[in-house]
């Protein structure tokens, strides 16, 4: 059973994700690293050359190559992954989801830091808003919810760690 880090861009999944990967020794996967890995080139560079389409394809048929292997694993989704019926269906087959749910007032704090994400480039604010507000529906259908606000990253993970546990999921040994 792998666990699966869904949610908005800049939620933290790809750190979160390195933190709950070391405390439970469980190896950690960064979807949108493999996506460069196999493209030989970055996820700003494929949307230009190749746009959006193409990306959302090979995303997800990298996340369901990678949901398909044996080894539990810590995966960190890209932000639009989950919004896709297959990406839900193969994650909800083959792992427990987690969204980890950040308000949109420090998402954009976050973003404004690093506008380097080719889907938020030259966005507004209340173009972000829109993008955040139309996909919380799919996260919302993660089977975890771990409420990110007010809270260091240490204590999203542990109570993260303590979730899992309380649905039998442990520490690999
Ligand atoms: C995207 C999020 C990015 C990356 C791509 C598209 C999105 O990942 O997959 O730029 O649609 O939200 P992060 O969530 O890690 O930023």
């Amino acid at each position: 059973m792998h666990i699966v880090l869904v949610g908005m861009m800049a939620s933290g999944k790809s750190s979160m994700g390195k933190v709950l990967s070391k405390s439970m020794n469980i190896p950690f996967l960064d979807i949108d690293k493999e996506i460069e890995f196999h493209e030989k080139s970055s996820i700003k560079s494929i949307f230009e050359n190749d746009g959006e389409k193409y990306f959302r394809k090979l995303e997800r048929k990298i996340i369901i190559e990678n949901l398909e292997k044996k080894k539990t694993t810590v995966i960190a989704l890209g932000g639009g992954a989950f919004l896709n019926a297959a990406v839900r269906k193969k994650v909800n087959e083959k792992s427990v989801s987690v969204w980890l749910d950040v308000n949109m007032a420090t998402i954009i704090r976050r973003l404004k830091k690093n506008r380097n994400r080719p889907l938020i480039e030259n966005k507004s604010d209340e173009d972000i808003k829109k993008i955040y507000e139309k996909r919380l529906k799919y996260y919302e259908m993660a089977k975890i919810h771990i409420d990110c606000n007010k809270k260091t990253k240490i204590e999203c993970v542990e109570e993260l760690i303590s979730q899992l546990k309380s649905i039998g999921i442990n520490e690999s040994n």
